[in-house]
């Protein structure tokens, strides 16, 4: 690895602990977690008290009761989310009837969160300890008392009950991430405070970056609040800091740039495994497609050269995985096995892995941006910041010494990555949370927005949906939403892309995309909801289960506000039109002298293409509307429909002005 790696300079993960700052209480303590709950034998009490955590229990819960808030710190792994809340629980926060919220940014993490606490207490998952995030709800009244919920599913609770009536105390994890709706929670909830001092509120995250958090509070601490110090409550808010790292990380860049990081990530784990002594790789890749590209390469490298690759386990790990696919990620390899999880960022800090010696970092994750000019919100792949970058090699140091494999260069860790990553507020579309937040200050003033607020998704599809119930076909639409919320509904992969290809056509309509998931639909329905029928078809049967799932969910919804269910039959044309009147902003028209299928976007003149996986690849029609736009080497659109020009501007005379007019009926 000599000719390929060099080491890093910068002496690996030095801990920064910042305790000038006045108002911060700081509590120090040294502690090696060297405990793991799948290596030893000891029992769920011993472990837990095994995690850093631990000795601040009493703290934590005395700063609790005196504070309205409290900031924790503490490294992943050191047990703030699964332990703080059933603290909580035991010294009575959860008694009469009250409960204990936790919320996380990501729904994978709710989900895994959620059943290893149910595990730790012995409980079944959805009784005492459940979890809510969009679309799935696994509580029960009265019985839950710690609830897990994605930040995104509280702000929406707050529509039903502005003051979180139930709740005794939120704690706010992953706060680091600054999420758009973290940073809306936030706010939302020091208004809440003052109407509720009762309320008790603790916002914990990974890294001493809340500094920015805790000059937040400071702000707020200036403005006094009488109600509060009338209940004898301090309005500072506090920062306890969790020591507890690991071991040491060795950190290794690549001497070169690196020109393609899924291959050269897939050639860094075979090296790992051919000369490193035993112990789990985790491999930081940014989406579903790269990751499975990967799994992909290595599972043909260990099928086909079988001598260097045998013994390796390879996992994914994204969002959208089944429950079946999460438990393989947690369990532990069998013996002589080395397991290798090719993830997300999820697992930069929202998940812990036991079992992690081998880090390998791409420097790129999926990050949410805006364009306000062009007025579109995408998914992109960027570099992360050398805060991210810190953090992935944490991981490599639960067990004991690690190595992180970073591909990309020493000279571009220092000069050119950002110290800090951007919150998500600053990059993002605010339209979505504006429209659930329904403040004084974001009035929504049409019937339309109310009953767009209403819908647990996007407005785009929101409005799709309202507008079906009027053209008579929300049957299908709902059907369409459904399929939109999953990833994908196809099988995908290296060596089946021909066959799946051939499958799809079977399905393929004129119209596009989307009334091609409406002939899928139709045939799983038909078949009987069955596996096999999935199989043979290159359709993915757990996709399938949950845009079922997805679609009894708006069905009741759209009851609830009182739309009309109906189904069009055979008329795609109001299909198109319903469409069109969620994704008007998305139009766009085919440049008819470029001969490469180029099209541009109505609003903006953005270049976009049509993707590979859509039905409408290499038709290029004249005039389509997508459902959203993914960023590689060019912008192309996922799930595109072909529209009648006309529609657009039937749908959205405010948005297609005079101007554009002409331009649309040419
Ligand atoms: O939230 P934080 O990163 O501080 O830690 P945590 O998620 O509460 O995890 C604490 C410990 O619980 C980890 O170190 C693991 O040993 C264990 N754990 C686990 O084994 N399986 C999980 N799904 C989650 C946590
Ligand atoms: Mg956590």
């Amino acid at each position: 690895m000599s000719q390929f790696w060099k080491p890093g300079t910068e002496r690996p993960q030095g801990r920064v602990v910042d305790d000038e700052e006045g108002g911060v209480l700081f509590l120090s303590g040294s502690h090696h977690s060297s405990s793991s709950s799948r290596y030893g034998y000891a029992s769920i009490d011993k472990q837990r008290q095994r995690l850093p955590v631990f000795k601040y229990r009493t703290a934590i819960l005395y700063l609790v009761e005196t504070r309205a808030t409290t900031i924790i710190v503490g490294e992943t792994g050191s047990g703030k989310t699964t332990q703080i809340p059933q603290y909580l629980k035991e010294a009575g926060w959860a008694a009469g009837g009250r409960l204990i919220a936790c919320t996380q940014p990501r729904r994978l993490a709710v989900q895994a969160v959620a059943s290893r606490v149910a595990e730790e207490m012995g409980v079944k998952l959805g009784e005492e300890v459940g979890y809510t995030i969009r679309f799935e709800d696994v509580t029960k009244p009265d019985v839950t008392v710690l609830k897990f919920l994605t930040d995104g599913v509280l702000l929406r609770e707050m529509m039903d009950d502005p003051l979180l009536t139930k709740y005794s105390v939120i704690m706010l994890d992953e706060a680091h991430e600054r999420s758009i709706s973290t940073d809306i929670l936030l706010g939302l909830l020091k208004k809440i405070q003052r109407r509720r001092p009762e309320l008790r509120l603790i916002i914990s995250s990974a890294t001493i970056e809340a500094k920015s958090m805790s000059d937040f509070f400071r702000m707020r601490k200036k403005r006094r609040e009488p109600e509060n110090e009338e209940h004898g409550l301090q309005v500072e808010p506090v920062i306890l800091s969790v020591e507890g790292r690991g071991f040491n990380v060795q950190i290794n860049y690549s001497e070169e740039p690196v020109q393609d990081y899924v291959q050269a990530a897939v050639s860094t784990v075979l090296l790992i495994h051919e000369r490193e002594p035993a112990g789990d790789v985790l491999v930081f890749l940014t989406g579903q497609d790269d990751i499975d590209a990967s799994v992909q390469l290595l599972n043909d490298e260990v099928q086909t050269t079988g001598k260097h690759s045998s013994g390796l386990i390879v996992l994914p790990l994204y969002s959208g995985l089944s429950r079946a696919e999460q438990e393989l990620v947690f369990s532990q390899a069998p013996r002589g096995k080395r397991k290798v999880i090719i993830s997300t960022n999820i697992a930069e800090t929202s998940l812990t892995l036991e079992g992690i010696v081998y880090v390998v970092d791409s420097g790129f994750s999926k990050q949410r941006f805006y364009n306000p000019i062009s007025d579109i919100e995408n998914l992109v792949v960027a570099p992360i910041s050398r805060a991210s970058a810190r953090q992935r090699a944490g991981r490599a140091g639960r067990v004991r010494p690690g190595k992180c494999y970073r591909l990309y260069t020493e000279e571009y860790f220092l000069n050119h990555m950002s110290n800090e990553g951007i919150p998500e507020i600053q990059r993002s579309s605010m339209v979505s949370c504006v429209i659930q937040v329904l403040d004084d200050d974001a009035k929504l003033t049409s019937p339309t927005g109310f009953q767009v607020a209403e819908i647990p998704l996007d407005p785009m599809v929101s409005k799709m949906i309202i507008a079906s119930s009027q053209l008579g076909c929300s049957e299908e639409i709902i059907t369409i939403a459904a399929v939109l919320s999953v990833q994908s509904i196809w099988i995908s992969g290296r060596g089946i892309q021909k066959e799946s290809d051939e499958a799809k056509l079977r399905f393929a309509a004129a119209e596009g995309d989307h009334v091609t998931f409406l002939n899928v639909y139709k045939g799983f329905h038909q078949s009987g909801k069955s596996s096999q029928w999935c199989h043979k078809n290159y359709v993915n049967y757990h996709a399938m289960r949950k845009v079922l799932e997805v679609r009894e969910q708006l069905k009741r919804i759209a009851k609830r506000i009182g739309l009309v269910l109906k189904s069009c039959e055979s008329d795609m044309q109001v299909v198109r039109k319903a469409v069109t009147a969620g994704f008007f902003a998305n139009a766009c028209h085919l440049e008819e002298y470029s001969h490469n299928g180029m099209y541009k976007t109505l609003r903006g003149s953005q270049e976009v293409y049509i993707h590979p996986s859509s039905v409408l690849f290499r038709v290029n029609p004249k005039w389509v509307i997508y459902n959203s736009l993914v960023s590689t080497d060019r912008q192309y659109m996922r799930n595109v429909i072909t529209i009648d020009p006309s529609c657009l501007l039937e749908a959205a005379p405010h948005f297609y002005q005079l101007q554009q007019s002409n331009h649309l009926l040419r």
